[in-house]
């Protein structure tokens, strides 16, 4: 059939699937009002109220089992988090069907990186720049979860984070708002699945909104004092991303934003969140961020916390209990209006229904399904190759890597070598057993069964001790190849967990120094939740393999990657810096009016006269067994100058000149060189992933489109503006190999 013949069958079709939406929607509405009409106040605030379980998570019990069950009976509460299990999740909505209205509860739980299966860190998936493969992640993740009674992850957390020393930095994408956005979308789709009616879709949650990731100092709760510039620019797009993607709630933030706290914040939360972009989703307030309002100072008790976030916009109150002691009263007094309280509540219920629990509150409780989807081994291979793809080739000296499996003897070194639950990294969720989980050294053995391998752990992860140095270097001087397995431990990156001195811990860097004074090669494997300070590891070390913590199938990736079985091909999310000195440190900034020309050029330049002003590995950067040449054989682009909606291409030829098979990642930045306010030194735009055999050469084609080139002007309007502009594709952003200049003409 010709086009012109289907144009109208597709228009007849997409009208049809458009009202049928909305009239699902408005079925919805109708069955949301008519809740609504039936709800006392005391019931509606209930809705509003949200308790944790019976475990300390990440703040403290504050109520026993009982009395929460009494509560959930009385119609108290519309939420839980961190009840797990189907067991477990039976018993809390049985509850909920005991109370007056039978209202199904939300089962809320802190699904950062896979359920039963732990998937690599957030950010150590960031490197992966795939975000497909972390949509198939995140989809697994949520069938996992969803089989076990949650229905709702408090998870894609999309923060921009710029600083290393902040502990959370482990549970976003890294710096980048464009590589940001599009894994916030990734996650949300991955968690949602088709629809959120689907049996195994849980609900995403985009947090912290908005901003925490700039937290002063790195210091985890900060706050932050930031432009609205800065804001829009580099802060909310991954947000209105998850927002785009459909994300069913939004999590507020314990930071203030220039001097009001997220939770209490009007213009985030009303103007810009549920007007500006139309979310329809409800937000929940961070766990007790409600009544730390009053330690922060801006409300003087839970009575008056409770009527700043309502009417700022927070639906629901997760374990502050502002607003279920409160709420009730405030609408009485005449403080809060009782259209605030409706509006939270449709939002509420719009979301419970969509999910099908009114239908059936117990759909996503079934033993059977909890048993028959845990631990797939499909799922297991999914998480192998996330890890392996997550895994950043730092360094590789003469090709030490990939090591030949008819190696005699192989030393295995370092704190972390025989770590099982600690690959997880922190926001894992203890249901999986340690056996389950290969260690490096097992993984290793598995790999090279020719080979023999000696352990030494030569110190631990952070104390002063040296009393293992001698036999590490014994075992060394045995060895054709060492390989050291250092880092940090997994509770070092997470919630509250902020470092003011990022260096490999302990004495960790001095017994790779003892190790590589015996002249064995040495391959140095970090794991850790942030970029970590190892200078002089990157100066000396053979080859280095930064594998963040890779979750339940880290051992056995890390293997892969040694062993050439996977040609590493992850990417750096974010920059690591020389010392912390350097920090904030990032790849788009804005350019002074006095900017350094090169790390030497000190002379009243913005520089340090003690430190270069280069990271120590930039953003995007990241080895692979193989080398890559990007050949310019086509020097001008097929236009230099974009009109009102056009494009142009920029074409070279991509060639894989070394040994291996392998990906890279091109990576391409853009820059205005003149624009009021100024716009960043160069700014990631887009990127494409080409695998190529040896020897195998590939023509790659970049559009480069108006869309690309807007951004916010003074007045927060989103615009272009006509100019000269530079294009700039490379392998890393300090490692640009083509560049071509345009005009944007109106
Ligand atoms: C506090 C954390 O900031 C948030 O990310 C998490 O979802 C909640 N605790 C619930 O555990």
């Amino acid at each position: 059939m010709k086009f012109n013949k289907i144009a109208p069958v597709l228009l007849v079709l997409s009208v049809f699937i458009f009202l049928k939406q909305a009239s699902a929607q408005d079925g919805i509405d109708r069955k949301v009002d008519s809740v609504l009409s039936k709800m006392t106040l005391a019931e509606k605030v209930g809705q509003m109220n949200q308790y944790n379980g019976d475990w300390e998570a990440t703040g403290p019990v504050t109520k026993a089992v009982g009395d929460k069950l009494a509560e959930i009976k009385q119609g108290k509460v519309g939420a839980v988090l961190n009840i797990m299990g189907s067991a477990h999740t039976k018993m809390f909505q049985d509850a909920a069907m005991q109370s007056r209205l039978k209202i199904p509860l939300l089962f809320g739980q802190d699904v950062i990186h896979g359920y039963r299966i732990t998937f690599p860190i957030p950010l150590a998936e960031a490197s992966s720049w795939n975000p497909d493969a972390i949509e198939r992640a995140e989809r697994i993740a949520a069938t996992e979860a969803s089989a076990s009674g949650i229905n709702w992850t408090f998870a894609p957390m999309v923060d921009i984070a710029r600083d290393p020393r902040w502990g959370r930095v482990m549970e976003g994408a890294g710096e980048d708002p464009y590589l940001g956005s599009l894994i916030a979308a990734a996650r949300v789709h991955g968690f949602q699945g088709r629809s959120l009616g689907s049996i195994d879709a849980v609900m995403a949650c985009a947090k912290h909104f908005a901003a925490y990731g700039a937290a002063i100092g790195g210091r985890d709760y900060n706050s932050v004092d930031m432009s609205l510039h800065s804001l829009w620019e580099v802060y909310l797009p991954p947000f209105k991303a998850a927002a785009e993607a459909g994300a069913a709630t939004f999590m507020n933030s314990f930071n203030d934003l220039n001097g009001t706290p997220a939770t209490g914040n009007t213009y985030l939360q009303r103007e810009v969140l549920k007007k500006i972009w139309n979310f329809k989703g409800f937000v929940v307030s961070d766990w007790g961020s409600i009544g730390e309002m009053i330690p922060h100072g801006y409300a003087k008790d839970n009575y008056q916390a409770a009527e700043i976030a309502v009417k700022a916009g927070n639906d629901m109150d997760m374990e502050s209990h502002s607003y279920i002691e409160n709420l009730e009263k405030l609408v009485n007094d005449g403080k809060v209006s009782i259209s605030l309280i409706d509006e939270s509540i449709r939002r509420i219920l719009r979301k419970k229904f969509e999910m099908g629990l009114f239908d059936d509150p117990y759909r996503f409780i079934n033993p059977a399904r909890e048993k028959s989807l845990l631990n797939l081994p499909a799922s297991q291979t999914e998480a192998r190759s996330m890890a392996q793809k997550s895994i950043v080739l730092l360094k590789n000296s003469n090709q030490l890597l990939p090591l030949s499996k008819d190696l005699k003897t192989v030393a295995v070194i370092g704190p972390l070598a025989k770590a099982k639950k600690e690959q997880k990294g922190f926001w894992s969720l203890d249901i999986e057993p340690n056996e389950d989980i290969t260690s490096v050294i097992e993984a290793l053995k598995k790999t090279a069964p020719k080979t023999q391998f000696v352990f030494q752990k030569g110190c631990n992860i952070d104390d002063q001790s040296r009393a293992g140095f001698a036999d590490a270097v014994e075992a060394a001087k045995t060895a054709d190849v060492v390989v050291m397995a250092m880092g940090e431990a997994p509770d070092m990156t997470g919630e509250a967990k902020s470092k003011a001195n990022i260096h490999l811990p302990g004495v960790q860097e001095d017994l790779i120094k003892a190790v590589i004074a015996t002249g064995k090669p040495v391959v140095v494997l970090l794991m850790a939740g942030r970029p970590m300070i190892f200078n002089w590891t990157a100066d000396n070390a053979n080859a280095i393999l930064y594998t963040w913590w890779l979750g339940s199938q880290g051992g056995n990736a890390i293997a892969d990657v040694l062993y050439g079985a996977y040609n590493p091909s992850g990417k750096l999310p974010i920059t690591f810096p020389r010392t912390e000195g350097q920090i904030p440190i990032y790849y788009n900034h804005l350019n002074t009016g006095r900017p350094a020309a090169n790390d030497k050029d000190v002379f009243y330049k913005s520089a340090y006269i003690d430190l270069p002003n280069s990271p120590r590995f930039a953003f995007g950067y990241g080895l692979s067994y193989t080398t890559f040449d990007y050949i310019d054989n086509e020097p001008t682009a097929s236009s230099a100058r974009i009109k009102d909606n056009g494009s142009l291409q920029i074409s070279f030829t991509l060639k894989n000149t070394g040994k291996y098979a392998g990906e890279e990642t091109i990576q391409l930045y853009i820059r205005q060189m003149v624009s009021q306010p100024l716009r960043p030194v160069k700014e990631l735009k887009d990127f494409k992933k080409v695998f190529l055999q040896p020897g195998e050469s590939r023509k790659v084609t970049f559009t480069v489109s108006r869309d690309m080139l807007y951004f916010y002007n003074d007045s927060l309007q989103y615009v272009t503006q006509p100019g000269d502009f530079q294009v700039m594709i490379g392998s890393a952003s300090d490692d640009i190999r083509l560049k071509r200049a345009f005009e944007l003409s109106n």
